[in-house]
């Protein structure tokens, strides 16, 4: 199996992922998170650094996940990862996407459930499931979709 870590930072995710699949794309704009995350990650052989996803053939992967990434970038950047995304991922490929619930968090007002069901209308939607981190001073919430490209 293929997969694809979008906004990778450091690797926090891909490695441990590493030790489940055959291949791993670290992706992040980031050049510092590359240079850390293959320090981080240097025990695994099967991860491929890289900081676009025009490296990776069209239709070549089977799953992607891209955790805390999308409330890094305007809407019009997330349609773009969206792009990206599915041009990357295989027919019947599936994604986790997490996008931030903007009642819980300061800043994020443009993630509404209208907007990312817009952003994500090439997809089919499989689920939804909402996560909840508590922090000490304040509780975020995010949205999980699990999507596919059909
Ligand atoms: C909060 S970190 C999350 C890292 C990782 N996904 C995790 O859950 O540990 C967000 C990362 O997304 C990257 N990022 C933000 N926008 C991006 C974009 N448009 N394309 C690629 N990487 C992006 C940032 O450089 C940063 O490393």
């Amino acid at each position: 199996m293929i997969v694809l870590d979008y906004g990778s930072g450091i690797g926090r995710i891909t490695k441990p992922m590493a030790k489940l699949v055959r291949v791993v794309y670290a992706l992040d704009t980031d050049e510092e998170m590359l240079r850390v995350g293959k320090i981080y990650c240097s025990e695994a052989t099967n991860i491929k650094w890289i900081q676009c996803a025009d490296e990776i053939l069209f239709s070549s992967i089977d799953f992607i996940y891209c955790i805390l990434v999308f409330q890094h970038n305007t809407l019009s950047g997330s349609q773009r990862i969206l792009e990206d995304i599915f041009r990357v991922l295989k027919v019947h490929g599936k994604a986790v996407l997490q996008f931030p619930v903007p009642e819980t968090h300061r800043y994020y007002y443009d993630y509404t459930e209208e907007n990312v069901t817009k952003l994500l209308s090439c997809f089919k939607i499989i689920s939804v499931r909402t996560v909840v981190k508590d922090n000490v001073d304040n509780t975020l919430a995010y949205r999980n979709y699990l999507v596919e490209k059909v």
